[in-house]
């Protein structure tokens, strides 16, 4: 009995196909799990008298044997069957497509504004973040105790020396670098990141971005600056935009002015955004001070030059008529995502 049934699992396993790792296992268990067929016959074998031992002893440690190896063999030929011909690949198909991000809205502001000034000659340069005391206030005719030196608005990054270094608090420190290091006459537009030591609200950051444009040449007069700013002016908000100009005060222009663009959402008429008046505020400007000049090496009596400065918060928030800063920051996509189709110009 015992030997028919030997042979008979024998032809079986050697006739086994299974095509998943389940099968495999559920053949396992036919034959070598607890209730296995292999199994109930070492348990018969155990009651069987010794004559029978010994002629069946043998025959079914091999058919054991045999069972083993037959179930690896059917385990790695499953493994290799998947991985070869695994869920079929069309590879003519389109990828999948990438989802892409979208332009910050205070980068969009920035390139429009730079492709600008390109437009009129301008060329762009940059600065450090952590400058010198020199360059933020010094070389710019800033008096020694001016309160933009003090502690309440400046992050110092070294105090308690005659130059300490700190976070720029706005981008004219690069037209002093510019004024340094580049041949007369002098048209660029310096964009960067801003840095002053105030509470964040919906109308003021800690961090912030400036766009600072210089001209210097010989007989550049507010005349010159005032068509500059028209033309941005028109290019930046549409050929309809008037500007009008107030007297002013910044250390380093005389004279310094504010300059307000005519509403474009109301277009004079009055709404919240302008808050009735028909005016935005965009920028400062001014003729630079023959002091700032000097101070970088430049004859105050042969050449004379233009300087302006905005920020493109500020403007990005005219623009798309945010009303508060504090979303340019906090990079929530729902916000962001509205900058996706944004026209770029
Ligand atoms: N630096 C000024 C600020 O941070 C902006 C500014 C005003 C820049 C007048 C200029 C300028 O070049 O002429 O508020």
């Amino acid at each position: 009995m015992i030997r028919e049934d030997i042979d008979r699992i024998v032809s079986e396993i050697e006739a086994l196909k299974c095509k998943t790792q389940k099968e495999v296992e559920e053949a396992r268990v036919r034959f070598l799990g607890k209730k296995g067929e292999i199994t109930a016959l070492f348990d018969e074998f155990r009651t069987v008298d010794k004559a029978i031992k010994a002629e069946f002893g043998r025959p079914l440690n091999e058919l054991k044997q045999k069972a083993l190896s037959r179930i690896e063999e059917l385990k790695e030929n499953v493994v290799a069957d998947t991985s070869a011909n695994g869920p079929k690949q069309d590879l003519s198909m389109p990828g999948e497509p990438v989802a892409l991000g979208s332009r910050h809205p205070v980068s969009i502001v920035r390139q429009e504004i730079v492709d600008i000034f390109r437009k009129f000659g301008y060329d762009v340069a940059e600065g450090p973040e952590i400058e010198d005391d020199y360059h933020v206030f010094e070389a710019l005719n800033f008096p020694p105790n001016h309160p933009a030196r003090d502690m309440q608005d400046t992050f110092f990054v070294s105090a308690g020396h005659l130059n300490p270094l700190l976070l720029r608090t706005h981008t004219s420190s690069v037209q002093v670098r510019s004024m340094e290091s580049m041949k007369l006459p002098i048209r660029v537009i310096c964009p960067g990141r801003v840095f002053r030591n105030e509470a964040i609200s919906a109308r003021a950051h800690c961090i912030f971005h400036q766009v600072e444009g210089l001209y210097i040449d010989e007989n550049v007069t507010f005349a010159d600056l005032k068509q500059a700013i028209l033309l941005f002016a028109r290019e930046m908000f549409g050929p309809e935009t008037q500007i009008r100009m107030r007297p002013s005060y910044f250390p380093f222009t005389e004279p310094s002015a504010e300059v307000d663009v005519s509403c474009n959402i109301c277009h004079g008429k009055g709404c919240n955004i302008c808050k009735g008046t028909g005016w935005l505020e965009i920028l400062g400007c001014g003729m630079v001070d023959p002091n700032v000049l000097e101070a970088s090496g430049i004859d105050s009596k042969k050449y004379s030059g233009f300087a302006f400065g905005m920020g493109l918060e500020r403007i990005a928030m005219l623009k798309w008529q945010v009303n508060d800063l504090r979303h340019y920051f906090e990079n929530d996509m729902r916000f962001l995502q509205e900058f996706a189709t944004a026209p770029e110009v």
